[in-house]
């Protein structure tokens, strides 16, 4: 059963549909399940990583509907991304064989760097200062040549980063993947890539913050979602995908991995757009800058997150 759902086009001519499912943290048989309910209710469009270590579960289930012919690879839309410790022109080709090995599949539709910032491989995580954006996108590009990848994309990247890859690529970035939500909605670093025909996917759209009320349960965002008689995450959600973004929402909870999928029947006003948009909080809106998860990170001198956007 192909998805009926509407795709973004990227600069390669490949349609990415616009609701991916997101699996991080997602694991065993909990991941195989979420997954074969994902594909029932219609994602085509998948997105892991590397260091989400989901990737033998993820293959397994698509090589299952694949080889019983449920959905051809054509329809789908598969995203890993190269992990920090790969961040080093030598180490791209392995690390994409490996993630295709484990997905077992020949390709990936879309290949990211997962972060601007490099790790050594030796396990102690400790930080590689020499990271060089350059010579990696061009070992990224060489899984184009070989087939390996239909298309290559960033993640993390900042708005001086991206020009740098611009100003050196062969074949440019397909995509960018950041934080992007109501709360953080990324105008200005949106604009740079639309200027140069480069794709958003948002990951965090429910925008969980300690600091300001909870998305899901602002009343903003719960008085439309009551008169439209839908969820509040299906508001959020709406409003990302009305901007041209793409979204990948994450759940492991199998009837919210089909409500954050039943989103193309309905549509918010001006009004609503209007009053969602003036929740932006800007750069006080980010939740992910990485720092809680690698003590030290904003010394590497490619740390994203020292200007603006
Ligand atoms: N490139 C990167 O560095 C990067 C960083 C972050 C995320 N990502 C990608 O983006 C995906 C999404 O980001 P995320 O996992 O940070 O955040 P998210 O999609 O905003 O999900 C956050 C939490 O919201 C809950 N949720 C999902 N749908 C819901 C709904 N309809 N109603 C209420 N709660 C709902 C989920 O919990 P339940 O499971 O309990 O439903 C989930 O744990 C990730 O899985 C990953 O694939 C990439």
């Amino acid at each position: 059963m192909a998805s009926r759902i509407p795709a973004v086009t990227l600069h390669n001519g490949g349609k990415m549909p616009m609701v991916g499912l997101g699996t991080y943290q997602g694991h065993d048989a909990e991941m195989r399940q979420v997954l074969n309910v994902a594909l029932e209710c219609g994602y085509r469009h998948i997105d892991t990583a590397t260091v989400y270590e989901n990737e033998v579960e993820i293959g397994d289930v698509l090589h299952e509907w694949l080889s019983s012919g449920r959905v051809a690879r054509e329809e789908l839309f598969v995203v890993t991304k190269l992990p920090m410790t790969g961040n080093r022109s030598g180490d791209v080709s392995r690390f994409l064989q490996d993630s295709l090995d484990k997905l077992r599949l020949s390709y990936v539709d879309l290949y990211l760097i997962h972060s601007p910032v490099g790790m050594k491989a030796n396990r102690k995580g400790e930080f590689d200062m020499d990271t060089n954006h350059e010579e990696i996108y061009k070992a990224m590009e060489e899984q184009v040549d070989a087939g390996k990848a239909k298309a290559i994309g960033l993640s993390n990247f900042n708005s001086k980063q991206i020009e740098r890859i611009l100003k050196v690529c062969r074949i440019k970035p397909a995509n960018l993947q950041v934080e992007v939500h109501v709360y953080h909605q990324q105008k200005a670093l949106r604009e740079l890539c639309r200027a140069f025909d480069i794709s958003n996917r948002c990951e965090s759209f429910v925008g969980r913050s300690d600091e300001y009320p909870i998305l899901l349960q602002h009343p903003v965002v719960t008085s439309v979602a009551e008169r439209l008689g839908r969820t509040p995450a299906q508001v959020l959600l709406r409003f990302l995908i009305q901007n041209n973004l793409v979204v990948i929402p994450k759940s492991t909870n199998q009837k919210r991995v089909k409500e954050n999928f039943s989103v193309f029947d309905f549509e918010l006003s001006r009004e609503d757009m209007a009053s969602l948009e003036a929740l932006d909080r800007k750069g006080n809106g980010r939740i992910i800058d990485f720092k809680s998860l690698f003590k030290g990170i904003e010394n590497h001198p490619e740390w994203p997150f020292s200007i603006p956007y």
